[in-house]
């Protein structure tokens, strides 16, 4: 049992089922339908960012089980109780899980919180538009379909969608019930198997996720849960022959990892990665709708959003009205315990993201950049830093040019369109870009000139699976979600016939 685990009873909230979860002991993985320890024996610490205080443990898995997995992942694929399963049917048990999602809410918006650091009310909400999403995939289970185009007289040529087979999915730690199921659903949907793993630092989420997928119906083997660190379990998953596709969110330098691992067998690879996004205000932008979205924009998950509009380029006729409003916006914020419902800015998600910032709000100044307002880690425990605003930024300082992933924003004045564009990408990376202006003409044409996956006009974070996700350069290889979602989990097939 976890007697030495020391499960803070919050003085904000209380949720019997989250805390008879953590009271059960270390979380195992799931192989095959059944909760198994690593075989190394190997457990990971669970840490609640806001106390650094270790409140849970997983198992730690490595390529012995991941081996297992795929043995259990290929052999629910090849034997057919879901790859043969109608899609009607696929698309029930995924409703399902989405009704059981929505069952929990409170409970995984507790585990969610205590163990990334978000906020409960971001917790509740990310939540609920999750459920959302299954359902999306598992109605579009149904509408997967090839083509019938008309070939040589005499012959009927059609398009088969079938699923990949076994696949991968690696998932980061900044919004971690969001990336399952974004990878998940998609994947089963289309009737492929999946290995899943988690970041080390949030997987308690992915665990009571797989448990409702159980519970929903899935057969044993679909999806198998290996949780564990990235460079025994991940790198296990990204090598393995015996996986047919890899899907992976992070950080750029380990999706370049993950891309030449995937080499041995010419795995089918999508990779979300990071960004430095440019949110562009023009001066006859609506100044409030601009400052209050902008300012989500980069303290949303203390700032660590792969599409969080980190390098603001603002004209300079309202640069320092705006700045002036940002920073009053800024020093509004509570930053805090994520369950106080006043708090609006939760702590960091592990020390390793806290050292991380704390860096580069160091390098900011030392680069010569003015701090607005903020700057600072905060003391005590919890890994805590305060929103920060850096004025006099020039695009070329690295804070303007890596990912920095937290709550701090680079403000650049820009005199016309023509430069914002070129500032704006000027950048290695390519997710997301925002434009605020009332001028339609300019709105389509800085959408048009930007090189990003998704581009907002008027507004930031829009985001809806109908639409496709994924980044331009080095943000990524492939796109998620869009009405044809199913082309990057399906392989195509061509059959010819002679009449
Ligand atoms: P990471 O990309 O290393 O971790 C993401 C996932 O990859 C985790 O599940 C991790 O266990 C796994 N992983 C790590 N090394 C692996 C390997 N060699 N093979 C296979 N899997 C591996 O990111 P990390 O180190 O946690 O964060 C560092 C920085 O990455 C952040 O500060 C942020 O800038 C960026 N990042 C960006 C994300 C995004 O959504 N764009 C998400 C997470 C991190
Ligand atoms: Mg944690």
């Amino acid at each position: 049992m976890a007697s030495d685990l020391q499960v803070a009873t919050n003085e904000h909230f209380q949720n019997a089922e989250a805390e008879a979860f953590l009271a059960r002991g270390a979380h195992r993985l799931l192989i095959d339908g059944h909760w198994v320890a690593a075989v190394s024996g190997d457990e990971i610490d669970v840490i609640d960012p806001a106390t650094e205080k270790v409140v849970s443990r997983v198992a730690g898995g490595g390529s012995e089980d991941v081996d297992l997995a795929v043995i259990a992942a290929r052999a629910a694929f090849e034997s057919g109780p879901w790859s043969g399963m109608s899609p009607l049917e696929r698309g029930k048990i995924l409703r399902a899980w989405a009704d059981l999602i929505e069952l929990h809410l409170d409970e995984l918006a507790y585990l969610e919180s205590l163990d990334n650091g978000m906020t409960l009310a971001t917790a509740t909400g990310m939540i609920g538009d999750a459920a959302e999403t299954v359902r999306f995939f598992a109605a579009g289970a149904e509408h997967i379909h090839g083509d019938t185009p008309q070939t040589a007289a005499g012959s009927l040529s059609y398009t088969l969608r079938d699923p990949i087979g076994v696949c991968g999915a690696i998932i980061p730690w900044n919004s971690p019930i969001t990336n399952f199921v974004w990878k998940s659903s998609p994947i089963l949907a289309a009737g492929n198997t999946l290995i899943l793993k988690p970041a080390e630092s949030t997987s308690l989420t992915a665990v009571r996720l797989g448990e409702l997928l159980i519970e929903a119906g899935l057969p044993p083997g679909v999806i198998n849960i290996v949780t564990g660190l990235g460079h025994l379990a991940g790198s296990a998953i990204a090598e393995h022959p015996g996986i047919d596709k890899i899907s992976f969110t992070g950080s750029t330098p380990t999706g370049r990892k993950i891309l030449q691992a995937s080499v041995s067998n010419l795995k089918r690879v999508s990779l979300e990665l990071g960004g430095k996004s440019p949110n562009i205000v023009f001066d006859d932008a609506d100044l409030d709708a601009a400052v209050s979205a902008s300012l989500i924009g980069f303290v949303a998950i203390s700032g660590q959003v792969c599409l969080a509009g980190t390098r603001l380029f603002v004209q300079r006729g309202i640069h320092d009205r705006f700045v002036e409003a940002m920073v009053a916006a800024v020093s509004q914020l509570s930053v805090g315990d994520p369950f106080d419902p006043g708090t609006a800015v939760g702590p960091l998600a592990s020390q390793q993201q806290f050292e991380k910032v704390s860096g580069y709000l160091a390098l900011g100044k030392d680069e010569g950049a003015v701090v607005a307002v903020g700057g600072e880690a905060t003391g005590g425990s919890g890994y805590y830093v305060q929103p920060t605003v850096f004025t006099g930024v020039h695009n070329n300082m690295r804070i303007a040019r890596e990912e920095i992933f937290g709550p701090v924003l680079s403000v650049i004045a820009f005199d016309d369109e023509e430069e914002a564009i070129r500032l704006a990408n000027d950048t290695e990376y390519g997710l997301a870009a925002a434009v605020w202006t009332k001028d339609l003409r300019r709105a389509h044409t800085v959408a048009k000139s930007i090189k990003a996956g998704t581009v907002w006009i008027n507004n930031y974070f829009q985001l809806d699976p109908r639409m496709p996700f994924g980044g331009f350069k080095q943000s990524g290889v492939g796109r998620d979600f869009g009405l044809d979602w199913y082309h990057s989990v399906t392989e195509p097939k061509s059959v010819f016939v002679t009449l």
